[in-house]
C-alpha cells in the first residue's frame, strides 16, 4: 500500500478527486477516463514528434493558440495544435464535472507531448526530469497558487516510471532547515510586502497586453522560496539517493493520474510519450488550507 498513490477504478470514485489530490496524493486511473486522441493522431505524434521537436517539449499555449517546440509545416503544426487543444478540452471537462470546486477563476496553461525517452536524457540538474523536486517557476510566480497537473501514457507498450519521496508537509518538516527555509528563513518572509504586490499586479496588467515575459519576471517571496526548495532538491545528491521515503510508480500504457505538482515530490525516471495538462488552481479553491504550501511555509514561519 502507498502512502502516496490513490486508485480511482470507477466513475462513482471520481468525485473525491479533488479531496485525494489536496491530500497530496498522487490519483491514477488505470485507464484515461475520457478519450485520448484516436489511434491515428497518437501515432502521429509518436513517430512524427520526435523528428520536428526543437525544445524540450511540444506545447501547446491556450492563451495565444500557438504551439511551440515543433519544426514543422504549417499543416503539420496545424494538425499538432488541434490535437493537443483537444486533449486540453478533454482534461478541463473531466475536472468541471468531477472537480468543480478546483476550476472556478483556473488558469489553463499548457498541454504538452513529451515524444523522448526520459531515462537518461542529460538535460541540465535544474531541467531534469529524473532529479526529484516539486515544480516551482516554470510558469512565472503562483503567489500560492496551485500548480495541477494531469498525465496520460499514449506509449503503448512502455511504462511511465515515477519515483517519489512524498508530500511538501513531510518534506519541509524533514528538509526545511537544511534547504535554508525554516526557521526563519525565507518562509518568515512569505506574505508579500505592498510594494512587491503593486509590482506584480502591474506585470499583471502588462501581461493583459500580450506580454507573457512580465508573467516570467514576475516573482514573490513565495516563489523564491518555492524555487529554493526546488533547487535544494535537485542539488543535493543525499536528498536524491537516499532511499528514505522513496516510492515508485509505473504507469501503465494508457493509464493517466493527476497530482498537485507544487506539492508531491516527483522524478520521470523512464518512458517515453506522455501527454500532460497544466492548470493553475486559484490557491483559495483549495478547502484543505492546512495543507496548502503557501500556508505551511507561513506556519513554519511561527505565524
Ligand atoms: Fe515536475
Amino acid at each position: 500500500m502507498s502512502d502516496t498513490l490513490a486508485t480511482l477504478n470507477s466513475p462513482a470514485a471520481y468525485s473525491s478527486i479533488a479531496d485525494k489530490l489536496e491530500k497530496g496524493l498522487i490519483v491514477q486511473f488505470p485507464r484515461c477516463p475520457f478519450p485520448m486522441p484516436d489511434e491515428a493522431d497518437q501515432e502521429f505524434l509518436r513517430t512524427e514528434m520526435p523528428r520536428h521537436l526543437s525544445r524540450k517539449n511540444i506545447s501547446y499555449h491556450p492563451e495565444t493558440g500557438a504551439v511551440h517546440g515543433l519544426k514543422g509545416d504549417r499543416a503539420m503544426t496545424e494538425r499538432v495544435t488541434s490535437i493537443l487543444k483537444n486533449h486540453s478540452a478533454q482534461v478541463q471537462e473531466f475536472f468541471k464535472a468531477n472537480a468543480p470546486t478546483l476550476t472556478q477563476n483556473w488558469q489553463v496553461a499548457t498541454c504538452s507531448f513529451r515524444p523522448m525517452e526520459e531515462a537518461g536524457r542529460n538535460l541540465s540538474a535544474h531541467a531534469s526530469n529524473e532529479l526529484i523536486h516539486v515544480d516551482a517557476g516554470a510558469y512565472g510566480a503562483t503567489h500560492g497558487d496551485r500548480v495541477l497537473r494531469f498525465f496520460v501514457n499514449i506509449n503503448p507498450n512502455q511504462d511511465r516510471v515515477w519515483i517519489s519521496k512524498g508530500a511538501f508537509p513531510k518534506l519541509l518538516a524533514t528538509h526545511g532547515v537544511a534547504a535554508g527555509l525554516t526557521p526563519g528563513g525565507m518562509g518568515s518572509r512569505i506574505e508579500e510586502s505592498p510594494v512587491g504586490r503593486f509590482y506584480s499586479a502591474g506585470l499583471r496588467g502588462l501581461s493583459h497586453f500580450g506580454l507573457p515575459l512580465s508573467q516570467v519576471l514576475d516573482t514573490s517571496p513565495y516563489d523564491r522560496a518555492m524555487r529554493r526548495f526546488h533547487n535544494y532538491m535537485k542539488d543535493t545528491p543525499e536528498f536524491q539517493n537516499s532511499p528514505e521515503g522513496l516510492e515508485r510508480f509505473s504507469f501503465a500504457p494508457f493509464s493517466a493520474w493527476s497530482v498537485f505538482t507544487d506539492m508531491v515530490s516527483h522524478a520521470c525516471i523512464a518512458g517515453r510519450f506522455a501527454l500532460v495538462s497544466t492548470f493553475v488552481v486559484p490557491m483559495a479553491n483549495c478547502r484543505r488550507k492546512e495543507l496548502v504550501p503557501f500556508n505551511i511555509l507561513k506556519g513554519s514561519a511561527g505565524h
